[in-house]
């Protein structure tokens, strides 16, 4: 996370405009369409033209972008240098590159028979494994007459639309059913993963522009739109991630699913405080619960009472997880309360709440309810983006800097030195 926030500080993100229709799909690897191959989109008529394009209706030259500022483009290289191979050793899981759990999210890890004659695995996260194997839509794509609807109805997987695109990048930057960076996995070396979807997209860097053309075919609605779907799809997937793996055998549960500073760090240090949120006596071990500690603050905006059930539910949640008690009920109760504030996400007019939106997360953590660093990594994405999204990030830039530079060694964070900087938000 160091390395993303010294990029955070100064940077300025991108700007999305309100909302159209939803389609349901199954991802990119999963799907049944054949993945041809980024070289086959390279090509300087399709998308490999060094400069972007004026006359077109995309930019063209989404390749260049990808190849030469996009890390998806070294995801596999990565599985090469000497930090991956210490970690497979480790893990005994034979050689990084050519095993199945570190390809499942550093490459487009497609079945064998879904590999078109030039799709390379050492292309790493290439095109298809974001938009969808091309087998279909490769040539209906470029008639005069296709429209996007055409081209998903061909394959193309939905990356425009909020609720997929979170699920998309989800599925390597969390873990889903069927992969997950696990604590066996973190414990030979693997970095710490965080996401959210606004910031990640525009630090990706986009190789899009939401234009007229854009907007007429495309999900257009803001960036706060974006990061609070982003927030209840990660809260959701996290959800089911722990109903999936938290009773699998052994003495300890799936360990990553837990807050990782809830157990590393100095022992001199005595960084408990009693919280509100979780109810959890000292010594226990919390789980990550990071982004619904973000969406409570988005419920309190909604102002419908569904802050007040997910406050509650997750209480019940941490108690249920803490005393090997039921917490199915509770993962159930959640998931339900989850689904309506998404649906209610939809008829959302976020446009005037910034402000609301970043006094809220204030409050909380002057109250010390987002003060764990994996709460407090997410806070300052959403103030950053929402500062900017009101168009006075500027004015912030000496504030929020001093608040990233506390978030900069998460090995040695400290939540007070951290709420001082919240507390100064404004002064
Ligand atoms: C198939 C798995 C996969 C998918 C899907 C995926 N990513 Fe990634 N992403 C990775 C991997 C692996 C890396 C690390 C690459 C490396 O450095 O080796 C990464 C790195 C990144 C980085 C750089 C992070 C840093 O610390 O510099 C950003 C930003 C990012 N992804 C954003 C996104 C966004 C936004 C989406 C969805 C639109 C997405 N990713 C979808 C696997 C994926
Ligand atoms: C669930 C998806 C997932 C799995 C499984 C996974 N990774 Fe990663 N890996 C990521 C993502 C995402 C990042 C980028 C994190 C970031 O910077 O935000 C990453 C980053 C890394 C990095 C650091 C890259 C850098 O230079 O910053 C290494 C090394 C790495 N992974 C190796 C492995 C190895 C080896 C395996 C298999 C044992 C593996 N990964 C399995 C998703 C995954
Ligand atoms: C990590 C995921 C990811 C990867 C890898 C990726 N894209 Fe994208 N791409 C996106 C997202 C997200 C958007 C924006 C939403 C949309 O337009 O559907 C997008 C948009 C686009 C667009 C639409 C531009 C417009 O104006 O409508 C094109 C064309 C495109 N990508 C081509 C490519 C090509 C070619 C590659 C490979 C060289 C590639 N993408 C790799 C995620 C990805
Ligand atoms: C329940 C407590 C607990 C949680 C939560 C936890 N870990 Fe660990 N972690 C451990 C223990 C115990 C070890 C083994 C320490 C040893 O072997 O000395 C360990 C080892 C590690 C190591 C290897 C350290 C070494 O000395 O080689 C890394 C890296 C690591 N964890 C990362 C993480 C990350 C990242 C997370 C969050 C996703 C996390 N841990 C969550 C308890 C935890």
């Amino acid at each position: 996370m160091r390395k993303l926030f010294v990029r955070l500080i100064g940077y300025g993100s991108v700007l999305f405009a309100s909302a159209m229709a939803v389609a349901s799909t199954e991802l990119p690897q999963y799907a049944q369409d054949e993945h041809i191959g980024v070289a086959t989109c390279a090509s300087g008529v399709c998308h490999g033209s060094v400069r972007g394009r004026d006359a077109t209706s995309v930019l063209q030259n989404e390749y260049v972008v990808w190849s030469r500022m996009d890390r998806h483009r070294i995801a596999y290289q990565t599985l090469l240098t000497p930090e991956s191979k210490n970690i497979a050793t480790k893990l005994g899981i034979g050689k990084a590159h050519e095993a199945k759990i570190c390809l499942d999210c550093h490459a487009d890890n497609v079945a064998i028979e879904k590999r078109g004659e030039k799709f390379q695995i050492e292309d790493g996260v290439g095109c298809e494994a974001c938009h969808g194997g091309a087998q279909r839509y490769i040539s209906s794509h470029v008639d005069v007459d296709s429209n996007h609807s055409a081209n998903l109805s061909a394959g193309l997987y939905p990356t425009d639309q909020p609720k997929e695109r979170a699920e998309l990048c989800l599925s390597c930057h969390l873990g889903n059913g069927e992969k997950m960076a696990t604590h066996d996995i973190m414990g030979a070396g693997h970095p710490r993963i965080s996401f959210e979807l606004d910031t990640f997209g525009a630090l990706q860097p986009p190789h899009y522009v939401v234009d007229d053309d854009y907007k007429a075919e495309k999900w257009h609605g803001s960036q706060i739109d974006l990061w609070a779907i982003g927030q209840v799809t990660a809260a959701k997937q996290t959800l089911a991630l722990i109903d999936d793996r938290l009773e699998q055998g052994g003495l300890f549960p799936e360990i990553a699913l837990f807050d990782c500073h809830a157990c590393h760090h100095s022992m001199s240090e005595k960084r408990w405080v009693a919280s509100e949120r979780s109810a959890l006596p000292p010594g226990a071990v919390r789980l990550n619960d990071a982004n619904f500690v973000i969406l409570l603050a988005i419920a309190e905006v909604m102002a419908d009472g569904s802050d007040v059930a997910l406050t509650s539910e997750l209480k019940t949640l941490h108690l249920a997880v803490n005393n090997n008690g039921n917490y199915s009920a509770s993962i159930a109760a959640l998931t339900a309360t989850l689904e309506k504030v998404h649906n209610k996400l939809a008829s959302m007019d976020f446009s005037n709440s910034a402000e609301e939106l970043i006094e809220a997360m204030i409050r909380g953590t002057i109250a010390g309810n987002l003060t764990d660093y994996v709460v407090a990594e997410q806070a300052i994405m959403a103030i950053d983006m929402l500062l900017e999204y009101r168009g006075v990030r500027e004015d912030y830039s000496q504030w929020l800097d001093q608040v990233y530079s506390t978030l900069q060694d998460e090995d040695n964070f400290s939540p007070e030195a951290y709420i001082d900087s919240m507390r100064r938000f404004g002064a």
